[in-house]
């Protein structure tokens, strides 16, 4: 594994020579994100060697590499999910691979379900906890010391301190953000009303298809992570509850100028 990660960092330093120290995994609909960044070099993922290849609709598959608030950062649009058939090492293998690249903190979005009564859709969610247990951990295997300890420590996935700098950021701006737990399953079908029930019960306040598994991995090789959810849906509601892939792109979309500002913000702060 790691013989495969260098060859990619190998690879991409050969295109781009500035050390990144950001990383950036952009979710459904929100790949807009990367118009706020000074591109200085896009590399396709299918010219990185070892790299999984992306294929849902809303991705479109490249590393980005450039400047966003005076810091050098390496965003991903287009993030590998465990329903599109990859194995979860394949998942988290950029994640990996930008952490190798120099990346010191981690920032991540994604669309996802709202099962806090609270929720609207539009709504962003700082992801203070998780909840793993519905998807494979990506850790499952002989371990490999270089990345980090066999028994990972779990207790702050996400850095308290960026949650803290995030919500001072959007007090400042006066735009209202929740706080709460994700809980990751597999996909590829959204939740039937009892499945939304049960993750509510369970302590969660939303649910998505990514995240989890990559920041398992950034927790594991120390990397410090901060995550957003956008509330694209709402799972709970008693009334007519189908849910379509593209009222999730919309919603996402809708929400992304917040979301923008928070994570050009915080990167600017780092
Ligand atoms: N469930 C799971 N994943 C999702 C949802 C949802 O309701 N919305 C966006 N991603």
């Amino acid at each position: 594994m790691i013989a495969k990660i260098n060859e990619a960092v190998s690879f991409i330093k050969s295109k781009y020579s500035e050390t990144p120290v950001v990383g950036i995994v952009l979710g459904s609909g929100l790949g807009s994100f990367v118009g706020e960044i000074k591109i200085e070099k896009e590399i396709p993922y299918n010219e990185i060697p070892h790299f999984p290849i992306s294929t849902v609709e809303g991705h479109s598959g490249k590393l980005i590499l450039g400047e966003l608030g005076g810091k050098k950062v390496v965003a991903m649009a287009g993030r590998f999910h465990f329903y599109e058939g990859y194995a979860p090492n394949e998942v988290v293998f950029p994640i990996r691979v930008m952490k190798y690249l120099g990346v010191q903190t981690l920032l991540l979005s994604n669309a996802a379900g709202g099962v806090n009564p609270d929720f609207k859709v539009g709504d962003l969610m700082i992801i203070k906890d998780h909840i793993s247990q519905f998807t494979p951990n990506p850790l499952i295997g002989k371990n490999e010391k270089e990345f980090g300890p066999r028994f990972p420590d779990m207790s702050e996935p996400y850095s308290k301190m960026l949650i803290d700098k995030a919500k001072s950021i959007a007090k400042n701006k006066s735009i209202n953000i929740k706080e709460g737990v994700y809980l990751s399953v597999t996909g590829p079908t959204f939740e039937t009303r009892a499945e939304y029930k049960m993750i509510h019960v369970l302590g969660a306040d939303a649910v998505g298809m990514s995240t989890v598994q990559e920041v398992i991995v950034a927790v594991h090789m120390g990397l410090p992570c901060f995550a957003i959810s956008v509330i694209t849906d709402v799972g709970i509601r008693e009334e007519e509850n189908v849910i379509t892939h593209e009222e999730v792109l919309e919603a996402a979309k809708d929400a992304e100028p917040k979301l923008t500002y928070i994570f050009k913000e915080l990167v600017a702060g780092i």
